[in-house]
């Protein structure tokens, strides 16, 4: 094989945990891939990202051998609480629906992917640069590239997967005429902190107020992950830790007391927002999964999971196409994908609209949420709406 020259049956863009787990899922069906990515192994681990999976990620990591970590150090979750009013109502998901989330940092399902595929011998290459795709429209794809010791490089392939988020080379080389963007903006950002603290609540706490929403969310015994609701302009580092505690702690307060164990905020950055859906998540020779594909406002924490969600899908479509030869059996994947997909886009939709304020709202607005939210959680029908959408619609009724 020529120098700089990488043949492979799949090949993936984007070492996050989408391309990471495809890799490892047609591994264990004998097919190999190769994959690629501009960040380096400490770039990806040290972002911080959502901390919820849903029953069937954490079943799709435990079938697959790369469940150890999560079982002994993820935290099953029985229920949420819904705050507003000033008073707290728990949705109990183990007696609505019978499922629990666990809560176990994206960033930890990443390493354990990222360690799984090096134990196997997986061929990932992080810290590459000037990444292109090419020759979609053909049978032989290729991904172009400058690796880490600055050569040039090329993977060909039979098939492509663009695994490389929202910014990603691989949906920006589908031409626009080929593609439909359904896309939502929204007039708000989060503000994201990590602080030093003990947990101020056994489960996560949504929180609808006055002055915008709040999450309290949790990693350890010793770390917590809030968010609150912010201007996406919002500059971070205008944020003392005081002024952040007393943001938060005016959003959660009310008439039962409930007030945040404070502690030192150790990171702080602002997260984008916004719901996307790209269609068809095709073209040719090349298939998109998790954020290249779709976006979801992280209200309910659903990007993950639908992308681990698509790739187990992915999977299947692919061993079918490499094992039968036939690249026919490609075309049911987005589809199945799709059905997901939007039922996640309601429901992280929903969830932003009915606990978020809007600029320019009323007080018609805010007593109409509150409507909405005391529908929820006195309804059973309601609350197990929230339960069933929350724990994860179960792959073999949904795809
Ligand atoms: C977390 C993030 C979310 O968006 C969410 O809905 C729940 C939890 C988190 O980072 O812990």
């Amino acid at each position: 094989m020529p120098q700089g020259l990488t043949r492979t049956t799949v090949g993936i863009v984007g070492a996050g945990p989408a391309g990471l787990m495809l890799s490892h899922l047609l591994a264990r069906r004998g097919i190999a891939s190769t994959v690629v990515d501009h960040r380096t192994r400490g770039q990806i681990e040290g972002t911080s990202r959502a901390g919820i999976l849903e029953a069937d990620s954490v079943r799709l990591l435990t079938d697959t051998g790369v469940g150890d970590r999560v079982l002994r150090d993820g935290r099953p979750h029985d229920g949420i609480e819904l705050r507003f009013a000033g008073t707290s109502h728990r949705i109990d998901f183990r007696a609505l629906v019978g499922e629990s989330v666990w809560l176990y940092p994206q960033t930890d399902v990443f390493t354990d992917l990222a360690d799984a595929r090096a134990r196997d011998g997986g061929d990932v290459r992080f810290g590459i640069t000037d990444t292109r795709v090419t020759d979609l429209l053909t049978d032989r794809p290729g991904i172009l590239f400058t690796d880490a010791d600055g050569r040039p490089h090329e993977v060909r392939c039979d098939i492509l997967v663009g695994a490389d988020g929202s910014h990603g080379v691989c949906r920006s080389a589908v031409p626009e005429s080929a593609r439909t963007h359904y896309y939502r903006a929204y007039p708000y950002a989060w503000f994201g902190v990590l602080v030093d603290a003990p947990p101020s609540a056994a489960e996560l706490v949504y929180t609808h107020s006055e002055r915008g929403f709040a999450l309290i969310s949790q990693r350890t015994e010793t770390v917590q992950r809030m968010y609150f609701q912010c201007d996406p302009a919002e500059d971070p580092a205008a944020w003392s830790d005081d002024r952040i505690w007393a943001e938060l702690q005016a959003r959660v307060g009310g008439v039962d007391g409930f007030a945040l164990k404070e502690g030192p905020v150790t990171d702080r950055s602002v997260l984008p927002f916004r719901s996307l859906v790209c269609e068809p998540m095709r073209y040719g020779g090349m298939l998109l999964a998790g954020d290249a594909a779709h976006t979801v406002p992280p209200t309910g924490a659903k990007g993950l999971n639908l992308a681990l969600a698509d790739v187990r899908v992915l999977a299947e479509a692919v061993a079918e196409a490499v094992l039968r030869r036939d690249r026919a059996a490609l075309d049911s994947y987005g589809p199945r994908a799709l059905r997901r997909v939007w039922r996640a886009q309601h429901f992280s939709y929903w969830m932003t609209s009915m606990l978020h304020r809007q600029p320019g709202d009323t007080d018609f607005d805010v007593r109409r949420q509150l409507g909405e939210l005391a529908g929820v959680v006195e309804s059973a029908a309601g609350s197990a709406y929230l339960a069933e959408a929350y724990t994860g619609w179960p792959a073999r009724r949904v795809g």
